[in-house]
């Protein structure tokens, strides 16, 4: 969604440069180019950093501090742990319900 119309900047814009460092709407302004216009987002800009701000010294104080990214190693697939397509829609290979072998 737009957040600025008179500059076309999206939210994933301003939310691509808080990511990259900026902590204030003023640099979010910089860092998306922005050029003079109506200034209705002006409000907007300054919640979302607000918000930004906010979530982000909420995680830090749950989780201890910032922390450095770092790459999520990617867990090795394990096909047998895999349903077969027939047990994932709750019925057996034969036919029959998964339901009905108890009987
Ligand atoms: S909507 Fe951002 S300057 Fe007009």
């Amino acid at each position: 969604m737009y957040v600025c119309i008179c500059n076309a900047v999206t939210e994933d814009d301003v939310h691509g440069c808080m990511a990259s460092g900026c902590t204030t709407a003023k640099a979010v302004k910089a860092a998306c180019g922005f050029k003079p216009g109506c200034g209705l987002c002006t409000k907007r800009i300054h919640t979302m950093v607000s918000e930004y701000r906010a979530s982000a010294a909420l995680a830090d104080a749950l989780n201890g501090g910032p922390h450095p990214l770092a790459a999520v190693p990617e867990a090795p697939l394990d096909a047998s742990r895999l349903p077969e397509p027939a047990q994932a829609m709750g019925q057996r290979a034969d036919g029959g319900s998964a339901s009905s072998t108890a009987a």
